[in-house]
């Protein structure tokens, strides 16, 4: 049986993997909160490491509070840049596939097509910059490892932009909402299945491991503005959203203008069929009203 452990399992895609083990009999899973696995503190990975093995490794934890990490830079920086890379070294040492979680914030995001997994980085917050170092590190220190990145995560746990909208949709009237920044948003459940699906393809012999970059969110293209009118629309919430410019909204990371990314190369390798962000949205609503 393949022993997989899941880093960050309170995190929005690390409670979506673990809602869809249940009746997986191809592997045995274990997951890591901050209690049992401090990514901050390198002797706690190393001694976590040093009485197991497995056979994959998923690593979904990460600093993510994008506007605070622009003043608490060496948190950003021990957690998405050291961390992964202690733990690619471990994957290293037991033979341990290695999958890791990054962003579309590596890139600079004023580009017009696709982004593809070797288009040019340049991150422009310090968020971004500590997830490219870290993709840069781990796959120095271990180049057999997977490093997937997505965008715009959203699902029925923790804190993101569907929820945030539910909350003021029902308080206000109307809210403005930025139409000039464009990308796909990514349900936290469809990246865990694709991850689940991906490993199942690899240990059952149907595909190989091949290490690189991959890309992955959502199908399809929206701006923030029409993300919140589809959730208004799908939710039944009466609320006027208007389409303003980001610089009405000043943050003190600046987002990328453009975040779609180019997903043939994980379609391809791995044959899999990604689901339209809309078909996704109402799927998760509807899993919300049952909660
Ligand atoms: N959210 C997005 O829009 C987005 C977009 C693109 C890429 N990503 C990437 O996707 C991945 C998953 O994101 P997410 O939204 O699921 O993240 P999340 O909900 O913020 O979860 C992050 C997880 O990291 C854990 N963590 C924080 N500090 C830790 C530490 N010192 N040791 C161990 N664990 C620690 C958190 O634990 P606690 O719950 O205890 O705090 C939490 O479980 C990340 O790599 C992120 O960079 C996210």
């Amino acid at each position: 049986m393949s022993e997989i452990l899941i880093i960050g399992r309170d995190g929005q895609l690390g409670s979506a993997f673990f809602e869809q083990i249940r009746g997986i009999d191809w592997a045995s899973f274990t997951f890591s909160t901050i209690e049992t696995l401090d990514l901050t503190n390198p002797s706690a990975i190393h001694s976590f490491f040093s009485d197991k093995k497995f056979d994959f490794i998923i690593n979904c934890a990460a600093y993510t509070a994008v506007d605070k990490a622009e003043s608490e830079k060496e948190m950003a920086f021990a957690l998405n840049t050291e961390a992964p890379k202690l733990i690619a070294d471990e994957a290293n040492k037991t033979g341990a596939h290695f999958i890791h979680i990054s962003t579309d914030y590596v890139f600079g995001g004023n580009q017009c097509r696709p982004l593809k997994p070797d288009g040019p980085k340049s991150p422009e917050s310090v968020y971004g910059q500590s997830k490219l170092k870290g993709e840069e590190s781990l796959m120095h220190a271990n180049p057999k490892s997977m490093v997937i990145r997505t965008a715009w995560l959203y699902s029925r746990f923790g804190q993101n932009f569907l929820k945030t909208m539910l909350r003021l949709g029902k308080e206000k009237e109307s809210l403005n909402v930025v139409f000039d920044q464009i990308g796909t948003p990514t349900l936290a459940d469809d990246l865990a299945h694709g991850i689940i699906t991906i490993m199942e393809k690899i240990i059952t012999g149907r595909k190989p491991f091949i290490s690189g970059v991959y890309h992955f969110s959502n199908e399809g293209v929206c701006s923030w503005y029409d993300f919140a009118t589809s959730i208004f629309e799908k939710a039944g919430i009466t609320c006027k959203v208007f389409p303003v410019e980001s610089d009405q909204f000043p943050t003190p990371a600046p987002r990328p203008f453009y975040s779609v990314m180019d997903k043939s190369l994980i379609k391809e390798t791995y044959d899999i069929e990604i689901p339209h962000w809309q078909a996704s949205l109402t799927k998760c609503l509807k899993d919300m009203t049952k909660m």
